[in-house]
């Protein structure tokens, strides 16, 4: 076991050196080994996450100009995502992304997915806000949204608006 580890590093430092050599010797060549090494690197992190989005509803808001938005965002890859924005052309004047902190809500700049993880948008918690809304929904409609996530791009969602009671958790 110790033998073979020390061999490894032998190897691996005869290697550094025979690199070095070799960048020194031909600055070309070394460039460009460096750059394909670089090149395999950004592949990796330009991997698309595998999002998919389930349970989206909007509940019949209370007030005329103003609702709130959940969903699920579920990541099955090993890349991190994050939701960045929301657009609602057409229904409302101004999306934004709100988390709730001792009963108060605020915006946020993002919301993380984690690499094999889950964003859970709900009640009380983390939530899409609906802002100069312009025709109030009602049960039975169906809001054409775009979330926006920083590596995975725009995916377009229906978000069903639900009875002002609605909530899926109570399902399970
Ligand atoms: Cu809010």
């Amino acid at each position: 076991m110790n033998r073979r580890t020390t061999r490894t590093t032998r190897i691996a430092s005869l290697a550094a050196i025979a690199l070095a050599g070799s960048l020194a010797l031909t600055g070309c060549n070394g460039d460009s080994a460096d750059k394909s090494a670089n090149a395999k690197t950004t592949e990796a992190a330009d991997a698309k996450p595998q999002l998919a989005v389930t349970g989206a509803f909007i509940p019949e808001p209370a007030m005329d100009d103003m609702a709130g938005g959940f969903l699920t965002v579920k990541n099955s890859s090993t890349v991190a995502d994050r939701l960045t924005s929301v657009t609602a052309t057409g229904f409302a004047g101004k999306a934004e992304i709100h988390e709730t902190k001792g009963g108060k809500m605020q915006q946020v700049k993002s919301f993380d997915i984690p690499a094999n993880g889950t964003l859970d948008l709900k009640r009380g918690g983390n939530h899409i806000m609906f802002l100069e809304v312009k025709k109030k929904p009602k049960k039975g409609d169906s809001i054409p949204v775009e979330l926006h996530f920083e590596k995975a791009g725009t995916v377009k969602v229906d978000m069903p608006v639900e009875a002002a009671t609605h909530n899926p958790q109570q399902h399970h």
